[in-house]
């Protein structure tokens, strides 16, 4: 599949001549549209794809060849804003990290790959949810560096190990797919929820910070990290690798030592 053609919303472009390569894709979709639909409902479209395409070509090859009104999100397409999380055969995952050929059924049959928005936030039309519960818990736990007294006439200086302490936590991309895979979050949109957390311990750790005792007391809240149940959800979810419960493990250990 060629993935040049530009698209604006509800437009079409020259559907591209298909490779010798491509194997069918029935690309069931949890569609939604608040302004005609009671509910959502599931579409499926049929679409030639190369193995090495990834999920995030088929949405557009709807998008700009078979239904432009197709709704969701998705902006670096390699891995990095954390902008298109989704339901991929139900896992949360992001679409421009998955590939067609680990997706595919057995040879000769065609692969059925389900799409969904992801769970916990309210889903505003197709796999378009709504992020804001998400930030708030994020902006709710300070992650920035806080200091007190007068402003250094010098750079702060860290050490490699103080840096590593909190190396795991830096790369987070804010996806939301360790949040929405959490089933505490799930029957309980007030929790803080894992990303949160995981924000929070960025600072909580850094040698440079003088705010962990705030961060601490914002998440030693009924909604903060003693909701968590250890479930590692969140863990397999994160499509950076980060170890996200045992980054909560360590915020409540400090917690306790504060204690
Ligand atoms: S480990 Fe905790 S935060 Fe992660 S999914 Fe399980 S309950 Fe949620
Ligand atoms: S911890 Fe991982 S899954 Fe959670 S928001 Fe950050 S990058 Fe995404
Ligand atoms: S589009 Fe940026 S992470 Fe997928």
């Amino acid at each position: 599949m060629t993935a040049t053609v530009e698209s604006t919303s509800g437009t079409r472009g020259k559907v591209p001549e298909v490779s010798k390569d491509a194997v069918l894709v029935a690309l069931k979709i949890l569609r939604y549209n608040p302004e005609v639909d009671d509910a959502p409902h599931w579409e499926t479209y049929d679409i030639p794809a190369l193995p090495t395409d990834r999920v995030l070509n088929l949405l557009h090859y709807v998008k700009w060849y078979i239904d432009g009104t197709l709704t969701f999100r998705r902006s670096c397409a390699h891995g990095i804003c954390g902008s298109d999380a989704m339901q991929i055969n139900g896992i949360n995952r992001l679409a421009c990290k998955v590939l067609v050929k680990d997706l595919l059924a057995r040879k000769g049959k065609t692969t059925t790959i389900t799409l969904a928005p992801i769970k916990g936030l309210e889903a505003r039309k197709d796999l378009l949810v709504d992020m804001e519960p998400f930030f708030e818990a994020f902006r709710a736990v300070k992650p920035y560096l806080i200091t007190y007294g007068n402003e250094p006439t010098r750079e702060r200086i860290q050490s490699v190990a103080d840096r590593e302490r909190f190396d795991d936590t830096t790369k987070c991309i804010l996806c939301a797919c360790c949040t929405t895979s959490c089933p505490v979050y799930w029957t309980d949109g007030s929790y803080f929820g894992p990303a949160a957390i995981v924000n929070a311990h960025r600072f909580i750790f850094d040698s440079r910070d003088e705010g962990a005792g705030d961060r601490l007391d914002i998440l030693n809240d009924t909604e903060g990290v003693w909701r968590c149940r250890t479930t590692f959800n969140c863990t397999d979810a994160c499509p950076r690798g980060i170890q996200v419960t045992k980054a909560i493990q360590e915020v409540k250990r400090a917690l306790l030592f504060r204690r």
